[in-house]
């Protein structure tokens, strides 16, 4: 097994420039963070870990929530001063705003923050680097690096489906990998962005996935996480134009020699088929833990928010998939305080919560976004409400998430070495279920399947000893 990817400190040869990326939100935005360093990488640009070494820096924006969406501007202020006060031998770097917030706000990216460079969304970046080199040819064009940006939008360039124009993937993998399967959301759920930002859904053919699945495998990846803001709704192109669904999709993915876990987020209740239910029961790579956002526990809520299913539809997938493999756990997210939410109906959440049990799971209070419907409801939830809702539906899911952690302590559970743990001497990996649990093991581990009797149970985390190589690994 290959050791971990080393850290890139970048360098200088007289080609060579250097890219810095900070991602926000979510896993697919940390995808198409790793693949816009692929797609500069032969154009020069090198990798970096800090904004200081860089030539081109790239924020890549979440816009799911207002906290997150204002992340981006305090970001840029930091950015603004770093560019003022930058000298050879690095010189003025370029800054970028990419993702979900570039896609929102386009050009109003250039008002507020008027020494942005390049402002581009989720679907353009495979034109990052004539999107960078359009701006470096603007900027030297005036003699001197202005404190203006350069302006480029990329709305200059033609429509296109990304993923034909990408390259393969240049850096190598982790043990655990991500891979974008499905894209966009044709949902609108009225609180959400995502189908303003991401755009209509799109699945990438059958013979791309496996492609990249396979090159993942052969660079080192031991796990693949199938990516997509309705991953379940995947219908990719197959052989002969014919279509593939989402759970003939994981039986191909099964049959990669070297691919010992399988997992995929997000899925959406309305899309969870019988098939799928089906391929945890028989896929035994395809690991028992499934984030299946609920949003609320009340089918007046669920109705407003446009999510077309009723809780007791969602009470039986749970129960199916349960059925199929009894080990399931689930992770979920949920909302409070949508507009209209009564007391009654924040109940209805926390009995779900009673009711179907979680492994773990996010909550957030609702906010406002703009465009879409929830945002012009005058039935606002005050803020305070918000909290107190906040708090105890946090409470009551940390203690489940804790009752499902200690209850695994003296449990012989199978965990793939990710890295490095906390400690000198430690490794960290994953259970079948997720948890990050750390383990006293030798670097060579990194990269392979254990077994771990579980000794300690924390909140966020499990600790525990080596007790063999796991059968599933040799
Ligand atoms: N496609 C996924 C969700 C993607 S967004 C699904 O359909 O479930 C991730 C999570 O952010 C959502 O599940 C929701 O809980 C939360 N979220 C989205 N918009 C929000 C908003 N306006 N306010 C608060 N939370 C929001
Ligand atoms: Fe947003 Fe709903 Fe689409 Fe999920 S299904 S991304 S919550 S619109
Ligand atoms: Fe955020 Fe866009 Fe993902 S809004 S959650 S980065 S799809």
């Amino acid at each position: 097994m290959r050791p971990p990817p080393p850290r890139h400190r970048g360098h200088r040869g007289p080609l060579a420039k250097n890219l810095f990326i900070k991602s926000f939100g979510c896993q697919m935005n940390a995808y198409d963070a790793a693949r816009m360093a692929d797609v500069m990488l032969p154009h020069g640009y090198v990798p970096v870990d800090r904004p200081e070494d860089a030539d081109l820096i790239v924020l890549n924006t979440c816009h799911i929530r207002e906290k997150a969406a204002d992340k981006v501007y305090s970001e840029l202020g930091r950015l603004r001063a770093l560019k003022a006060k930058r000298r050879p031998p690095h010189g003025t770097p370029l800054i970028a705003v990419g993702g979900c917030v570039a896609q929102a706000e386009g050009d109003e990216i250039f008002s507020r923050a008027p020494y942005v460079d390049i402002v581009f969304g989720p679907q353009t970046y495979h034109r990052l680097p004539e999107m960078a080199a359009r701006a470096t040819r603007a900027l030297e064009h005036e003699g001197a690096r202005r404190a203006a940006g350069a302006r480029v939008l990329d709305t200059e360039f033609p429509v296109e489906v990304k993923f034909d124009h990408l390259p393969e993937e240049r850096q190598r993998p982790g043990v655990a990998a991500f891979l974008a399967v499905q894209e966009g959301c044709d949902k609108f759920c009225t609180f959400c962005v995502v189908p303003y930002t991401r755009g209509a859904e799109y699945s990438r053919p059958l013979a791309d996935v496996l492609g990249e699945a396979g090159r993942l495998v052969e660079g080192g990846a031991r796990e693949i996480t199938l990516l997509g803001q309705n991953v379940n709704a995947y219908h990719g192109e197959g052989r002969g134009g014919r279509g593939v669904s989402f759970a003939e999709l994981i039986r191909r993915l099964a049959e990669i020699d070297g691919l010992w876990r399988l997992r995929y987020t997000t899925s959406h209740p309305l899309e969870f088929d019988s098939d799928l239910i089906a391929a945890h029961r028989d896929v035994a790579t395809l690991m028992p833990f499934v984030h299946l956002p609920l949003q609320s526990g009340s089918d007046r809520i669920l109705a407003a928010m446009n999510r077309r299913h009723s809780f007791d539809a969602y009470r039986r997938i749970v129960d199916r998939l349960r059925a199929a493999r009894s080990d399931i756990a689930l992770s979920s997210d949920f909302i409070v305080g949508y507009p209209g939410e009564g007391d009654a109906e924040f109940e209805a959440t926390l009995a779900a919560v009673g009711e179907i049990g979680y492994a773990q799971a996010f909550s957030f209070k609702y906010s406002p976004r703009p465009g879409t419907p929830a945002a012009a409801l005058t039935c606002q939830v005050p803020e305070l409400v918000k909290a107190d809702r906040l708090s105890a539906l946090r409470a009551r899911l940390d203690g489940q998430q804790k009752a499902f952690n200690a209850a695994l302590v003296d449990a012989k559970v199978p965990v793939l070495f990710e890295g490095p743990g906390r400690h000198p001497g430690q490794l960290v990996g994953r259970s079948p279920y997720l948890q990050a649990v750390h383990v006293a093991a030798p670097p060579h581990m990194v990269g392979r399947l254990a077994a771990v009797r579980i000794e300690v149970a924390g909140a966020n985390s499990l600790a525990g000893r080596l007790i063999g190589t796991h059968p599933a690994a040799a």
